[in-house]
């Protein structure tokens, strides 16, 4: 795999910034051991753009320093039932993942969690977002992990706009404190598929072989 940050110009998945680029072609797979720094990279480049006026900025730079050891430990020691995929260019270049897991806390009426879904800012409004939460929960019939929720910022108006337009329902909010701020977080289940759409139909003409 290509270090993280390198780009070939001929490549046009570099081309993602520019102004007519729309869709690209992602191949979506499981992560391996060597995924950890490709992982890190997005996390934290991700985190600090989409966080930044709803999580302290401290608190933002703590969480950063241990995205490298979270994961590589993520890829290197899965914890069972979960799963990570990645979206990557044909150049295996990493632009976005979403970690699938067993739910934990027994009060859910759901049996999956997307613990994270995270596009690089570059690669973000591309439809890769969409590739991998709907690869994501359709997997999870298979590993016996639907119905499926995730937690959300309540402020990440963003992402809660992208999870409502896929048919998510939000059925539960709690409040956490993250760096000396009270943050509010809503819950969006899929207790029915049937919104969803199918990966074909998110990946379009493009995904085609
Ligand atoms: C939220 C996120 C995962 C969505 O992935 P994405 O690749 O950017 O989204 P997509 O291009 O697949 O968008 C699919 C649809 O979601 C909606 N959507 C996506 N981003 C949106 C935004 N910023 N505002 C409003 N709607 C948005 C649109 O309806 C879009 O459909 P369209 O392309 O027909 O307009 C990604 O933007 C991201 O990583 N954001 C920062 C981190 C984050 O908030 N992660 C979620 C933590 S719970």
């Amino acid at each position: 795999m290509r270090s993280p940050g390198s780009r070939d110009p001929s490549d046009p998945a570099a081309h993602a910034g520019d102004e007519d680029s729309t869709r690209l072609r992602v191949t979506i797979r499981a992560a391996r051991r060597d995924d950890g720094p490709a992982l890190a990279w997005i996390r934290t480049a991700s985190w600090r753009a989409a966080y930044l006026d709803i999580i302290p900025a401290r608190a933002l730079e703590r969480i950063a320093r241990h995205d490298a050891s979270r994961m590589a430990r993520a890829v290197a020691h899965p914890r069972p039932g979960h799963a990570l995929w990645l979206a990557c260019d044909h150049g295996d270049t990493a632009l976005g993942y979403v970690w699938l897991a067993p739910q934990t806390d027994r009060r859910l009426p759901f049996l999956g969690e997307v613990i994270e879904l995270y596009l690089h800012p570059q690669w973000q409004h591309r439809g890769i977002g969409r590739q991998l939460l709907v690869h994501a929960i359709w997997s999870a019939i298979a590993m016996g992990l639907q119905p499926v929720m995730l937690w959300v910022l309540a402020d990440n108006r963003a992402a809660r706009t992208f999870y409502e337009g896929l048919g998510g329902i939000a059925v539960d909010q709690r409040a956490i404190e993250l760096g000396g701020r009270v943050l509010q977080t809503v819950a969006y289940g899929w207790h029915t598929l049937l919104p969803l759409p199918s990966l074909a139909d998110v990946r379009g003409p493009l995904a085609s072989p």
